[in-house]
């Protein structure tokens, strides 16, 4: 994961040292008690320059933040409004620093979303995490309306990493049209990226979409001490240390490990981690989406991870995605039953760290969802031995 920061990093980063958060900080134990504040230019005023003899507060925090996706300045998710110039308020909060601090009320402005657009630049900075008031933030409104009580550590992650849809997003937007009848008016609804957050709350946070008859596991506890985000990663270079795995499990790597004793996948093998039975329910579920929209809604479908929104019309059959001025066109044939498929199937793999997240809530979304269509496709669903 290691990335080289560019030189436009380097100049955040002597941004980052003269920044509100460091006053936060506790740099005590780094520089000492009696050492000055820290002023805006990392050089010391005199002698020496060699680069090992000049003391940084908090160096080895900067030095794991900068190569991490947080200070990805040119990052498409720091970057997608360069052209625009500022962030949308609904956008900013998790895309800014600056519009995090505004939604909570953190900068002295009233909670919520940002009055104006926020400027482009800034991005997971120190002080989106050291805010002084940080502590303020006592419980967090997820998307399914569910209002979820966080600790300190867990404020920031939570506000960012759950994802901009849920279940209840297609429960409203469906009402009561009929299951299987296709919908110009209905289009892809996208439960956004990297929801980690809400994928560890499992059914009680309620980000996926949950078929009524069926119950849902809820937050995944792992195992303690394992409790939040920072149980596992690390705060600034996010990185994971398999050592972490390793008190309690037989190996570090995260796709191999494995506590089930079910093979949820028809396979039996219980040999390979939990992860590829979540893959082979993905894949499963990804061919039962396009037999339905093909047999069933009457035009195929074509997926496309790459482009918004993801999902597109190849009317010919051809396997491509149709074009219209030389642009895909969005799938537009979505009935009820195929976007509550289509929208969990998603949602699974915007978490890439499902596996470890929550595996039992992604095995029971993408069972309940193949389930679903496997009638009107006419997929012998129990010939598939899939355990729930
Ligand atoms: C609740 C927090 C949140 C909100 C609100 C939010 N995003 Fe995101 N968005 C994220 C996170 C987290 C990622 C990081 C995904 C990754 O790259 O791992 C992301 C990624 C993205 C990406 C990059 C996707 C990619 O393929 O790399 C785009 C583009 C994006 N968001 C657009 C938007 C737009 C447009 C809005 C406002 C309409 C918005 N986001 C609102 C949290 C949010
Ligand atoms: C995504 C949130 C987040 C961001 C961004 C962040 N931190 Fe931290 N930082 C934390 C958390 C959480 C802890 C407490 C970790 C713990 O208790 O183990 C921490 C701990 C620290 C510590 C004390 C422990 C140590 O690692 O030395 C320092 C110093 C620090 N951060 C400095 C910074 C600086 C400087 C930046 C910006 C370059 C920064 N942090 C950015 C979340 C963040
Ligand atoms: C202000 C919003 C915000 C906060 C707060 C935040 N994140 Fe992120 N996080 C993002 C965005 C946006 C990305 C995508 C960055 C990119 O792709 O460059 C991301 C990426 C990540 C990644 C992917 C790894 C990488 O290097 O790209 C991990 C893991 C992660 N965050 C964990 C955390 C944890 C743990 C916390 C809390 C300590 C946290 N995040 C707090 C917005 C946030
Ligand atoms: C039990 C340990 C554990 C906990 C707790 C945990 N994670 Fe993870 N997370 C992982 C591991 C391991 C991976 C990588 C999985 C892999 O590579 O197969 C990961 C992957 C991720 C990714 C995707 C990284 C990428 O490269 O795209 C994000 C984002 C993420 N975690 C955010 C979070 C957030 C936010 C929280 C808290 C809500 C959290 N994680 C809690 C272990 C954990
Ligand atoms: C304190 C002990 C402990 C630590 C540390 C720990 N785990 Fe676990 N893990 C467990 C237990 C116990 C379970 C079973 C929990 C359950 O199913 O309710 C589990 C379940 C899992 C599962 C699901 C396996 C399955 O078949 O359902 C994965 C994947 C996983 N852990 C990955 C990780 C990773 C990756 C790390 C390190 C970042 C980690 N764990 C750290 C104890 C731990």
């Amino acid at each position: 994961m290691f990335r080289r920061p560019p030189v436009s990093k380097l100049l955040a980063l002597s941004l980052a040292i003269g920044g509100i958060a460091l006053a936060t900080l506790a740099p005590a134990q780094e520089t000492g008690p009696s050492e000055p504040p820290v002023g805006t230019y990392v050089l010391p005023p005199s002698g020496p320059f060699s680069p090992d003899k000049v003391q940084i507060p908090n160096m080895r925090a900067i030095s794991s933040w900068i190569r991490s996706g947080h200070a990805d300045a040119s990052g498409e998710a720091f970057s997608h409004w360069d052209e625009e110039g500022s962030i949308p308020p609904v956008c900013s909060t998790c895309h800014s620093g600056t519009g995090f601090r505004s939604f909570h009320g953190l900068d002295g402005s009233e909670p919520g979303l940002p009055a104006e657009p926020v400027p482009t630049g800034s991005v997971v900075d120190c002080a989106t995490c050291h805010d002084p008031n940080i502590s303020d933030i006592t419980e967090i409104t997820l998307p399914s309306g569910v209002v979820h009580p966080v600790i300190v550590s867990d404020a920031a992650c939570t506000t960012c990493h759950q994802g901009r849809a849920a279940g209840a997003t297609l429960t409203k937007a469906l009402g009561d049209k009929a299951e299987d009848t296709p919908d110009p008016e209905l289009g892809f609804v996208n439960p956004h990226y990297a929801l980690a957050a809400v994928t560890m709350l499992g059914g009680y946070g309620a980000g996926g979409y949950h078929y009524p008859d069926k119950t849902y596991t809820g937050r995944f506890l792992h195992a303690k001490p394992v409790a939040t985000c920072l149980s596992c990663h690390d705060p600034h270079s996010l990185e994971v240390a398999q050592d972490t795995c390793l008190t309690c499990h037989q190996t570090g790597d995260p796709q191999a490990i494995r506590i089930s004793r079910q093979s949820y996948d028809g396979s039996g093998d219980l040999s390979k981690g939990i992860h590829a039975d979540i893959r082979s329910l993905s894949d499963q579920l990804m061919a039962e989406i396009e037999a339905y929209a093909k047999e069933v809604a009457g035009v195929a479908i074509v997926y496309d991870g790459g482009h918004y929104p993801y999902f597109f019309a190849d009317a010919n059959g051809d396997g491509l995605a149709d074009t219209a001025d030389g642009r895909s066109v969005a799938y537009k044939s979505w009935s009820p039953r195929l976007l509550k498929a289509a929208y969990n199937w998603k949602f699974v793999n915007a978490d890439k760290g499902i596996h470890v997240h929550n595996p039992h809530y992604a095995l029971e979304l993408l069972y309940d969802s193949a389930e679903s269509l496997a009638g009107p496709t006419g997929t012998d669903f129990g010939a598939l031995n899939y355990l729930r």
